[in-house]
């Protein structure tokens, strides 16, 4: 798909030295239309409807100013409750840079929105094509982030490779994702990670309801949106029955398909199979499915031996992190370069005898197509990386150049909150209990 910005506002290099009046007191950006900035400030402020932990920890953070000065550079989606979380560690007293981990996942109303109503510099427009998001990551990289923020680990990339000159300011980091919680142990395996990042996705409020109901419903909601087509009796493969691919495969089921997981790890697939779904080779599934989800973090999933038995009309999305999982240049040899776009966000490959439709040009779909995560279940995931951000302020000159987990009272205080918001009451253990779960001596 490609979506040219509707406007050409140029990158505002200093806060305050535009030559355009109307712009002259905005910080830094570059985004496609500042005019868009009404609409998404109203989208905003209904996703924080959805997101009480984020709104509690913000006005905590306006009393005590946890991030007082601190420079962070974000990279990650663009959209209404990110705005939320910039707004979030903006009270907490920190300068923040924002730039898109995704060109298609930007909203460009929410990016004219933290530039024009929340004085937040952004540098994304949906649609950047590769030069583009990699000048929006330079950008980011230009403020000097003493705190990074990731969504894939692109801006710890780009620290650590062609601006190094950056990384002396840099105390720690957040990822977001599971790719990138695996991009940083690669690179602290290899001894080139220079600085301390905590894993927000291992947090337990944020992968068991994130990845599996977040991406689980929204990747319904991409598909339904790009396609329109009926759920019910489809028979849907997922690749990779992770946390990601339990949520989808669950979801599909409601919704009346039949769903087949293509795993590589004999447990997962074992679970899968429990769990009463059917269990295919990937060259098995491709003959029978109709709708191929990937949600692997892996690459090539989907290939060209799978594309050759796919059935004519065949669906073909993505719910992994990168646009990796399927082949499509393979694809695109296949089908002689023969593409259209026969719906926003489908294109279709002809193959001649077959035609083959891919959504979102392959790149997560649930973000592509439709909005992401509803915002209810990122209040929880955006809660931990308020909350670790100011942990690695306070904490950052005892944590080693490694990869951290989330610490569990602030795992733990974020499941309680959000109870809390819920009207949602659980129980404490009696004293007695207490001490029978932690004694050795009791038994039967
Ligand atoms: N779309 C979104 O909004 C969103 C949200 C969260 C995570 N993610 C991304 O989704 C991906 C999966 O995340 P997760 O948390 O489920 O990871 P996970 O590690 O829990 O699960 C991945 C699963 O894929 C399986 N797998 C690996 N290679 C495979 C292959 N070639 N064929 C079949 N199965 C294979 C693994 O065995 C594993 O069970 C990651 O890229 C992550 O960053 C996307």
């Amino acid at each position: 798909m490609s979506q040219s910005p509707s406007t050409t506002d140029q990158p505002q290099t200093t806060s305050g030295d535009a030559a355009n009046g109307q712009t002259a007191s905005l910080p830094p950006h570059d985004v496609t239309d500042l005019g868009l900035a009404a609409e998404g400030v109203r989208r905003i402020e209904w996703a924080e409807r959805e997101m009480p932990v984020l709104r509690l920890i913000r006005e905590r953070f306006e009393q005590e100013r946890p991030l007082d000065g601190l420079r962070i550079g974000a990279c990650l989606h663009v959209t209404t409750e990110t705005a939320n979380l910039m707004r979030t560690l903006a009270a907490g007293g920190a300068r923040v840079a924002l730039c898109a981990s995704n060109p298609l996942s930007t909203q460009d109303v929410v990016a004219a929105a933290l530039v024009a109503e929340y004085g937040i510099s952004t540098f994304a427009r949906r649609g950047a094509d590769r030069e583009t998001y990699y000048a929006h990551l330079n950008s980011v990289a230009d403020t000097k982030p003493q705190i990074t923020m990731d969504d894939g680990c692109d801006l710890v990339s780009l620290l650590h490779t062609s601006r190094r000159t950056e990384l002396a300011g840099v105390l720690a980091g957040t990822e977001e994702t599971t790719t990138g919680v695996i991009r940083l142990r690669a690179m602290a395996a290899d001894g080139a990670l220079e600085y301390p990042v905590v894993a927000v996705n291992e947090a337990r409020t944020k992968h068991l309801f994130d990845n599996r109901y977040g991406t689980g419903q929204s990747t319904v909601d991409g598909v339904l949106r790009a396609t329109n087509i009926l759920l019910a009796g489809r028979r849907v493969v997922v690749a990779g029955y992770g946390w990601v691919g339990k949520g989808i495969a669950s979801r599909f089921k409601g919704m009346g398909s039949q769903v087949a997981i293509v795993e590589v790890d004999p447990i997962p697939a074992l679970e899968a199979l429990m769990d009463g779904l059917l269990v295919k080779s990937a060259a098995e599934a491709a003959e029978w499915g109709d709708l191929f989800i990937s949600a692997t973090g892996n690459l090539n999933v989907f290939r060209g031996e799978h594309f050759r038995t796919m059935r004519d009309g065949a669906i073909l999305a993505n719910s992994g992190h990168f646009d990796a999982e399927i082949d499509l240049r393979r694809l695109l040899e296949l089908c002689g370069g023969k593409v259209r776009e026969v719906r926003r966000d489908v294109q279709e490959y002809d193959l001649g005898d077959r035609r083959l439709y891919v959504l979102g040009e392959g790149r997560l779909v649930n973000l592509a197509a439709a909005e992401g995560h509803p915002a209810a279940v990122m209040d929880m995931s955006f809660a931990n990386q308020a909350l670790a951000a100011e942990y690695v302020v306070r904490n950052h000159e005892k944590l080693e150049a490694r990869v951290h987990t989330v610490p569990a009272d602030i795992d733990r205080e974020v499941a309680r909150l959000k109870l809390e918001a819920l009207g949602v009451h659980i129980d404490q253990m009696t004293p007695e209990q207490e001490r029978y779960v932690s004694s050795w001596q009791e038994g039967t």
